[in-house]
């Protein structure tokens, strides 16, 4: 690591930037490293346009992503700015800032060996505090403390949960402070390193526990420093501010903006304060004008006020990726932090309240007393009065000594917990070194191997309950009161699952006893994850750290059939695109599963499953475009469906959990009165419901080639699900017509599309029939609709609502016209379909209607396409107009005489092709009508049949290929049922194959007897 420093603007919060090295993730990927670093200037690369850097330049760069080695710690500062002003008795906060795993807890708290800022703090602050300790006397308060979801949780205290969090109050002097947070003093780094393992502790449990995600909460740790220097009788106090930021990543999705529950905001209120905060601040810093700083809007900026524009040295870390594929994210990290670098902090030196009550109370008895002295000298008898005074002197002087000793007293009880913590530690290691035993495996590195439980001899319950001495109590969405038994006998460890538990070993699902290997994966319920460790003769030097939250999750969806190609260092790199939705998927997985066990114990009645969505459904060129994740929640009663995009179903998964906690409450309490649980909340406010909307079933592609040269198609499609299922068959027609609707006859068959150019092209799309629709099959209170979009067509088009059958006739024909048909239209023809939608209705959705405004429409409701463009209606002055309509005019009187006499060349070529026609039938009679045709006169006419007949049979051979490109064999296919498939496939293959060669053939055929033809007919011509 190498760092660079330092630009000295004393009361700008100043902002230190870090770099880490690629994770598993951007490795699989091939990713390429965007940022460099130069001094502490910073370079961010877009990966899309090599032409696009941004430069910024911070106080601290930190370049953690190459030269550095695994063993060393990767972490140095060269001095610790939260200290150094810390040390002079001003406030100093450390915030870290970056998206999720970027490595705001490796910096702040840090992994193992590589110690994080906060233990290093400390570590030199109370080398500090023992240098000086002749000057003065130090005392530490430690306190940690989580947001999460606007809620205080205390990490160190031993109380349970206060319901809805801690307080935060505000005092003139304090400022805001957490009520009742608990305040450990601490007078050794070791003592602070152990209050933090017990916070995390907190924080693992409070996870698993409240079913929530880390990466959201912000971690904060708070420092109370105060020196005490006697001889000059001053007290300086300060508050040191550690806080590990919940990650930064936007909410960037459109689904969440179109949510009808906009909580998105409320997953980070904080984080969106603290950023409309720094915003201000930095427009402050610039002079802006600036009615309201928002500080009171969260949690975390009442908090963090005095770090922000207040009384504080602030220091951000800002966390990046140095990987293209999180190029967005890093670059909005830096701009976040540029931001913050302009905020100005006024600093000033702290003197302790309590501090100057001793001074007050000292000068106080220094005055009674002299009072009580002058009382004396006067003799006089005031017996009260002296009482009273001498009274009030003892009082002063017990609360002298009340302040001072406290921090004595509380040091000592610490001391004892301290102890008793240790004495904790130095079993649990012991306990490693003889059992076999299960190690917590988190989402968040941070808290992973956090929680450790035994499996001793004989026999252990493990499950909610805690009541027999050999049970092993966890807590978590979808375990039973008792789950399943561990036996450990003769050195083997098995596990039975209880009826109804849910357990998966290494991705599987077990319902029998089995017996547990050394590094086994377990999940039970729907995701509480652990890693068994195996007796100690059986760990070898392994490296457990490869069995990771995602290594769980891709064991999981492996089992489900969907992988990611082996892509070890040096074999073929996965797809970037493919790697994303992977990735996604295994995200969201375990997400669906905690969604699920909350709708089924909140008895809401909804299941939710993951599909995978391939975009290249509603492409119109049919690409295989990127595929995307959606969420497809089902109401098992009704049988009503939605589709949720990824980033409304976290939206909505976060506000489960809340109404799912809520629930808990309630239960615990055990005042739940019927009807007033959560779980029946105004449907406006349920994150289980939406109200009914139209769904996206499939598409077909109806290719428009054929209009290009003028030739009808009738086609039956199948309409294709999202995963490939045929949702239906749809009859479609595309009729050429002239402008009054009449079908076009086979003599208007173009061989060149071009001659299209400049002319006008009208034809009809033909929505005949649905066959065989899955979605009414599968509930006949059902309806569909036919959407379509064509060319430039503004706005989509609709059929009318059919329900109730599944085989509905839509009989519904559009017109459509170009009038100056360009190139482009052509060329769209040529290479586009028309995507038709298929669109579900269910019972209290209302039907999609198309929406006319901006459509070009003819009166006799002819839809126009290929608009002129602009350029084409560029205003002329009105003598130039008048000018080139007489040209045109002149230009039209030589067309028509032009074709006057065409018309007469014309008429007399008809009749002498006649005469010779008559000859020629003689001499080939046997020939042509052997194949029941008449020599047609025009050669282009031949052509236009041929290409017809090749243009079917070439629709029926794509037809085909589709089929086979769906064939695949099914999930469940044995060793026979492969062989059959691969049967039936060459089978396929070969029908293929012979379609299309008879096709080529028969257009090879057809082609070469009309330029024999035209050859002969020339003859005769000659
Ligand atoms: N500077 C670094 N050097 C080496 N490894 C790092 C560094 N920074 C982060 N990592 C690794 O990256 C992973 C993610 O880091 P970390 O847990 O700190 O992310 P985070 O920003 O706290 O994410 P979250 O928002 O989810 O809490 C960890 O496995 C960590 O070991
Ligand atoms: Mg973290």
């Amino acid at each position: 690591m190498r760092a660079a420093s330092d630009m000295h603007s004393k009361d700008c919060v100043k902002v230190a930037v870090r770099v880490r090295p690629f994770n598993k993730r951007e490795r699989d990927a091939g990713s390429r490293c965007i940022v460099s670093m130069v001094s502490s200037s910073i370079t961010i690369q877009d990966p899309r346009d090599s032409q696009s850097r941004r430069s910024f330049c911070f106080d601290y760069a930190y370049w953690s992503h190459s030269g550095f080695t695994r063993d060393r710690s990767g972490l140095y500062l060269p001095e610790e700015p939260g200290g150094r002003y810390a040390d002079q008795g001003y406030n100093a906060t450390l915030l870290a800032y970056g998206q999720t795993g970027s490595g705001k807890s490796y910096s702040m708290v840090g992994y193992g060996p590589n110690k994080g800022l906060v233990p290093k703090l400390c570590d030199q602050l109370f080398q500090a505090i023992r240098e000086n300790q002749d000057t003065r006397q130090c005392q530490v308060f430690f306190s940690m403390l989580e947001i999460y979801n606007e809620q205080v949780v205390d990490l160190l205290s031993r109380a349970s949960r206060t319901p809805g969090g801690l307080r935060v109050r505000e005092e003139q002097q304090r400022g805001f402070y957490v009520e009742g947070l608990r305040t450990v003093p601490c007078d050794s780094a070791p003592q602070v390193e152990q209050l933090m393992e017990q916070g995390t502790r907190t924080r693992t449990t409070a996870a698993t526990h409240m079913n929530a995600n880390s990466s959201r909460s912000h971690m904060l740790i708070i420092l109370q420093l105060k020196q005490i220097f006697s001889k000059e009788s001053i007290t300086k106090q300060s508050n040191i501010n550690l806080v590990d930021l919940a990650g930064s990543e936007r909410q960037r999705s459109s689904g969440s903006e179109a949510d009808r529950l906009k909580e998105g905001a409320a997953i980070n209120l904080s984080l969106t304060t603290l950023g409309n905060v720094i915003s201000t601040l930095a427009d402050v810093a610039v002079g802006k004008k600036v009615v309201h700083i928002p500080y009171r809007d969260s949690v975390l900026t009442k908090l963090l006020q005095s770090a922000l524009g207040g009384n504080s040295r602030t220091v951000m870390v800002a966390t990046l990726s140095p990987a293209d594929i999180c190029y967005e994210e890093s670059l909005s990290t830096l701009r976040y932090a540029e931001r913050a670098k302009r905020i100005q902090n006024r600093a000033v030196v702290n003197e302790s309240p309590t501090e100057r009550l001793v001074k007050e109370l000292k000068a106080e008895n220094a005055r009674l007393l002299q009072r009580l002295s002058r009382l004396g000298q006067e003799g006089r008898r005031a017996n009260e009065e002296t009482k009273e005074l001498r009274q009030l002197l003892t009082h002063n002087e017990l609360q002298i000594r009340a302040i001072q000793t406290l921090w004595e007293q509380h040091l000592q009880e610490a001391l004892k917990d301290w102890e008793q913590q240790y004495a904790n530690i130095t079993q649990e290691r012991r306990m490693m070194q003889m059992h076999p035993y299960i190690l917590n495996i988190n989402e968040d590195a941070q808290l992973s191997g956090v929680v450790k439980l035994f499996i001793q001899e004989d026999e252990w319950d493990i499950g909610l309950s805690d009541s027999s001495p050999r049970s092993i109590s966890i807590k978590g969405l979808g375990i039973q009161e008792r789950h399943a038994v561990f036996r450990n006998e003769q050195r083997r460890v098995t596990l039975t699952p209880f009826a109804g538990s849910k357990i998966i070993v290494n991705g599987n699902s077990v319902s029998q006893t089995t017996e547990l290997q050394h590094l086994d994966r377990l999940i039970l319920g729907s995701n509480c994850t652990y890693l068994f460790i195996g007796f100690p003769s059986e760990r070898g030097g392994d490296d457990w750290s490869r069995y990771d939250y995602d290594y769980f999750q891709s064991e999981l969806a492996a089992a489900e059939g969907i992988h990611l190609g082996e892509s070890s260092a040096g074999s073929s790199q996965t797809d970037p695109s493919l790697l994303a939705v992977f990735y996604d998927y295994i995200k969201l997985m375990p997400m669906v599963a905690e969604a699920n066990q909350m709708s089924q114990e909140l008895k809401k009645g909804v299941e939710f499953k993951l599909e995978i969505k391939n975009l290249a459904l509603s492409d119109s060129k049919g690409h295989d475009l990127e595929k995307e994740i959606v969420i497809r929640v089902t109401s098992m009663e009704s049988k009503q469906v939605w589709m949720w995009s990824k980033a409304k179903f976290v939206n909505r998964k976060f506000l489960m959990e809340d109404v799912y906690q809520q629930h808990q409450a309630e239960q615990s309490r055990e005042n739940r009165v019927e009807g007033l649980s959560t779980a029946a909340l105004p449907r406006d406010k349920d994150p289980f419901w939406d109200p009914m909307e139209p769904l996206l079933l499939g598409t077909a592609h109806l290719w428009l080639q054929s209009l290009a040269f003028r030739i009808p198609l009738e086609e039956q499609l199948e309409v294709l699900g999202s995963e490939g299922t045929e949702e239906a068959i749809l009859q479609a027609q595309l009729v050429p017509c002239t402008s009054t609707g009449l079908p076009l006859g086979e003599d208007d068959i173009l061989i060149d599309p071009s001659e299209l150019l400049g002319r006008r092209l009208d034809f009809q799309l033909v929505l005949e029939q649905c066959c065989g629709l899955r979605w009414i099959r599968e509930a006949h209170n059902r309806g569909v609709q036919i959407g379509f979009r064509l060319f430039d067509c503004s706005q989509p088009l609709y059929t009318p609502a059919v329900w109730h059958n599944v085989n509905p006739l839509l009989d519904h024909r559009v017109h459509f016209a170009s009038l100056h048909t360009s190139q482009h239209l052509l060329d769209y023809l040529q290479s586009s379909a028309v995507v038709l939608e298929l669109w579900g209705l269910q019972e209290g959705c209302t039907d999609l209607v198309s929406c006319l405004e901006g459509v070009r429409m003819t009166t006799e409701g002819i839809f126009i396409i290929d608009e002129a463009g602009p350029t084409d209606t560029v205003p002329v002055d009105s003598a130039e107009l008048s000018c080139s309509l007489r040209a045109l005019q002149q230009d039209l009187e030589e067309l028509k005489s032009m074709n006057a006499s065409l018309k007469k060349e014309n008429q007399s070529l008809r009749e002498q092709l006649n005469t010779a026609r008559n000859g020629n039938q003689h001499t080939h009679q046997g020939g042509d009508s052997m194949r029941g045709r008449s020599v047609r006169p025009s050669c282009d006419a031949e052509f236009a049949r041929a290409l017809k007949v090749f243009y079917h049979s070439m629709t029926s051979v794509r037809g085909q290929l589709q089929r086979l490109r769906r064939h695949r064999p099914s999930e469940e296919s044995d060793l026979l049922g492969l062989r059959l498939f691969v049967d039936e496939q060459s089978r396929l293959l070969r029908d293929f194959s012979e379609q299309l060669e008879q096709s080529v053939s028969t257009l090879k055929q057809d082609v070469a007897a009309i330029v024999r033809r035209k050859r002969e007919r020339s003859g005769i011509w000659s």
